[in-house]
């Protein structure tokens, strides 16, 4: 009779691994717990962003993402788990619950993203100009319809062009918006530290020229000649709803397209303002006629100089065992 029931052992290994998940400013609004021998995933809201996430909407996708490295982490264990989201109602900071499910082997493609996990890391710096070949673009498409997402990229001046104007608005509202500037100066990081974006993990700071706006983390003054690509490659990934569950779910599906690119050797960055303001979010979801959805993430994908993974709090930290 295999064991139906998670350890405290088996937490841990699959905590060690959701915790390298993306989130917004790197606040890593997650902890973990064992509930009658099963994984729990619990949203923090004590690490939400007040200013930049008022909805939750990021802490919920940073929450998705860290649940798809567990269910990797426990499935290359050789115990898979069976997940429910937001399984309790009236808990709705319980994200989704992880029941063991029979042993099996892990599959070839569960072991390649789960070795590509520790490598992942944002890419915010200019990258090369050597095209993403139509295979890559594919595999990207495809990880996020295995999650039951839409990931569309867009081809072409004029939707590029579009994107652009939208982010470049949505930028300038969040910008103005009181107390926006200051949080982002908050969770920058210019010493060592187990949250925030480093400063010098942050990419340069936006130029007049730029075709799409950065974050601005820090300010680093960008090498002369050393401009963004001219034509990039941007993807909108997107959910057929938007209800918490959904963006639960497209932060999966995020992780899963992430882990898929880095194991292809792509670098990628993610741009979220467009996402954040409403109006620039519905615009965007016009602009792309429906087809993605609700817009979830943009993202910059390319090949470029690989930068390191930023730090994350230990396990300790966000790990209840009881
Ligand atoms: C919901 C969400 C929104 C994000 N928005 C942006 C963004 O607009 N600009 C950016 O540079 N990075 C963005 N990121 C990336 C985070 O800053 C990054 O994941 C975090 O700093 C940890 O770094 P890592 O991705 O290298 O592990 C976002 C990530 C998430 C999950």
């Amino acid at each position: 009779m295999p064991d139906t029931t998670y350890t405290g052992a088996d937490l841990r290994a699959a905590a060690a691994a959701a915790i390298r998940a993306p989130s917004m400013h790197n606040t890593q609004p997650w902890r973990f717990r064992l509930c009658d021998g099963a994984i729990e995933l619990l949203l923090d809201p004590a690490r939400r962003l007040p200013v930049g996430d008022p909805t939750g909407w990021a802490a919920r996708i940073g929450c998705g993402a860290a649940l798809f490295n567990l269910r990797l982490a426990l499935a290359v264990a050789g115990r898979p788990g069976t997940v429910r989201l937001r399984p309790y109602p009236a808990q709705p900071l319980v994200v989704a619950r992880v029941v063991a499910g029979p042993p099996r082997p892990p599959t070839v493609a569960e072991q390649a993203l789960f070795a590509a996990v520790p490598r992942r890391h944002s890419n915010r710096a200019p990258f090369w100009p050597v095209p993403v070949s139509p295979r890559q673009r594919w595999k990207l498409v495809e990880a996020a319809r295995a999650e039951n997402a839409q990931l569309e990229l867009l081809v072409g001046a004029a939707p590029v062009g579009a994107l652009a104007e939208i982010a470049h608005t949505a930028n300038r509202v969040l910008t103005a918006a009181p107390g926006y500037t200051a949080e982002v100066r908050n969770w920058t990081r210019y010493a060592d530290a187990d949250d925030g974006v480093p400063v010098g993990s942050g990419g340069p700071a936006t130029e007049p020229q730029d075709l799409l706006p950065g974050r601005p983390f820090g300010v680093r003054t960008r090498a002369p000649g050393r401009d963004f690509e001219p034509e990039p490659v941007v993807a909108v990934l997107g959910s057929p709803r938007d209800t918490a569950t959904d963006q639960i779910a497209a932060g999966a599906a995020l992780q899963r397209v992430l882990l898929t690119a880095t194991d292809a050797g792509l670098a990628v960055s993610m741009l979220s303002q467009p996402i954040e303001v409403p109006g620039a979010r519905e615009q965007l979801r016009l602009a792309l006629g429906g087809r993605v959805g609700v817009p979830q993430m943009v993202l910059r994908v390319g090949y470029g100089q690989p930068g390191w993974p930023t730090p994350r709090r230990g396990v300790d930290e966000v790990v209840d065992e009881r």
